[in-house]
């Protein structure tokens, strides 16, 4: 049975910018394992990755009828890439089947977040 639903699109720039001024945002959003696999990306590929991962935390968040804030913040949910490059979630607080989905383009990254029991 589906429990949840939420979507979210990001510019990716802005997240670019952010993360360039402010070095902490990334600590911020990405858990230490998402930061390894961060690690090994540069330049426009990074940028998707990390524009990605606060988009899918956000939408997990929209699923998950809170928004981010007390509830639940962007440590409390880990998505981690698996070896075909698919979306896992590894680390939520959904007792139940999280799918995750996410596309770009050059200045966009749209993210899709199912919660399922
Ligand atoms: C709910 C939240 C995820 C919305 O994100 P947003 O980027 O502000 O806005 P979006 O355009 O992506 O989404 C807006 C839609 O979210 C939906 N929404 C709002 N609150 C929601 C909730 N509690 N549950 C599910 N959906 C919600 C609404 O449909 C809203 O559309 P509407 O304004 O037309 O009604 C947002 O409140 C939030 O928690 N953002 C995190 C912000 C943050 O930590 N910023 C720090 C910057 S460093």
């Amino acid at each position: 049975m589906i429990r949840g639903l939420g979507i979210d699109l990001t510019e990716i720039d802005r997240v670019k910018r952010l993360a360039k001024r402010h070095p902490q945002y990334i600590d911020r959003i990405l858990t230490p394992r998402e930061q390894k696999q961060y690690e090994q990306y540069s330049n426009q590929r990074a940028a998707e990755y990390l524009a990605g991962r606060w988009s899918l935390k956000e939408s997990f968040s929209k699923a998950w009828g809170t928004g981010i804030g007390k509830q639940v913040g962007f440590q409390d949910i880990e998505i981690i890439d698996n070896e075909l490059g698919a979306p896992i979630v590894t680390k939520s607080p959904f007792n139940g089947r999280v799918h995750a989905s996410v596309s770009h383009t050059g200045q966009l990254v749209m993210t899709e977040i199912i919660l399922e029991r």
